[in-house]
């Protein structure tokens, strides 16, 4: 197969430029790693972040489908890229949620990175009560099918699945529940995007620590984590990037 795992990690709204010496730890700690390694900051650190990173790569957390313009607070692809993120995630549970986010939208924008050179980190996922009414399947199906653009490839697209419910409460699904959704999304992007299907890296995100990381990354069609609370400390992260380059 050949897929790199990746280790992301998402500082949410987190992060004043005291915190970038934790990438200056990361580096000192794994500066060769066999994984790639992105970090999401808040924009406001992403030039900073970029001009102390190498192994660790930069992305944005969200970006505006239009390339500029008047839209007050947003950002757009070409900002974060010119900034010196290679990355940005789009689809988030929390844009969806806080900011009503469609499928639509997720489309537009992560269109929207690959005009800007970026990778589009596409997220997913249920919530608690879609999974307990036995609708994880669908739902996930129905957001990948109306969120990642035709154009996708292993090269400009990164997918991963969240189930809302395991962000930040320490809930995690069974390694059997990881592996059921990651073969179902692999089976679903090989009938929409059957060049592709196969390079795509997908993540897992929700509630990734150090002590869970490898076994997770070691279930099928698990090609690395989507992190945010323990993404924040070297230390914490440092584990997931040693699990992520083991797996
Ligand atoms: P968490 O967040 O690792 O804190 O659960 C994951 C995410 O929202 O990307």
């Amino acid at each position: 197969m050949g897929r790199r795992k990746l280790a992301a990690g998402n500082w949410k709204m987190n992060g004043v430029k005291a915190a970038l010496a934790e990438i200056e730890a990361l580096e000192a700690a794994y500066p060769a790693p066999d994984c790639d390694v992105l970090i999401c900051p808040p924009a406001t650190l992403i030039s900073a972040m970029a001009a102390v990173g190498n192994t660790v790569k930069v992305g944005g957390q969200d970006c505006h489908a239009n390339a500029s313009g008047a839209h007050t607070g947003d950002i757009s692809a070409e900002i974060l890229a010119d900034a010196g993120a290679s990355a940005v995630l789009v689809g988030h549970s929390e844009r969806r949620a806080d900011h009503g986010e469609s499928d639509a939208d997720v489309n537009a924008k992560a269109e929207a990175a690959w005009r800007a050179g970026l990778i589009a980190v596409i997220c997913v996922g249920e919530t608690e009560a879609e999974r307990t009414a036995g609708k994880a399947l669908d739902i996930v199906g129905g957001q990948l099918a109306g969120s990642v653009p035709a154009g996708a490839t292993g090269e400009n697209t990164v997918v991963a699945y969240e189930p809302v419910w395991a962000i930040g409460t320490g809930l995690v699904p069974t390694l059997e529940d990881i592996a059921e959704m990651h073969d179902f999304m692999r089976a679903e992007l090989a009938k929409s995007h059957p060049a592709a299907f196969d390079d795509f890296r997908l993540l897992y995100g929700g509630s990734v620590k150090p002590s869970n990381a490898a076994e997770i990354f070691a279930v099928s069609n698990v090609d690395g984590g989507l992190v945010g609370g323990a993404s924040l400390k070297a230390a914490d992260f440092g584990g997931i990037i040693k699990a992520a380059s083991e797996g």
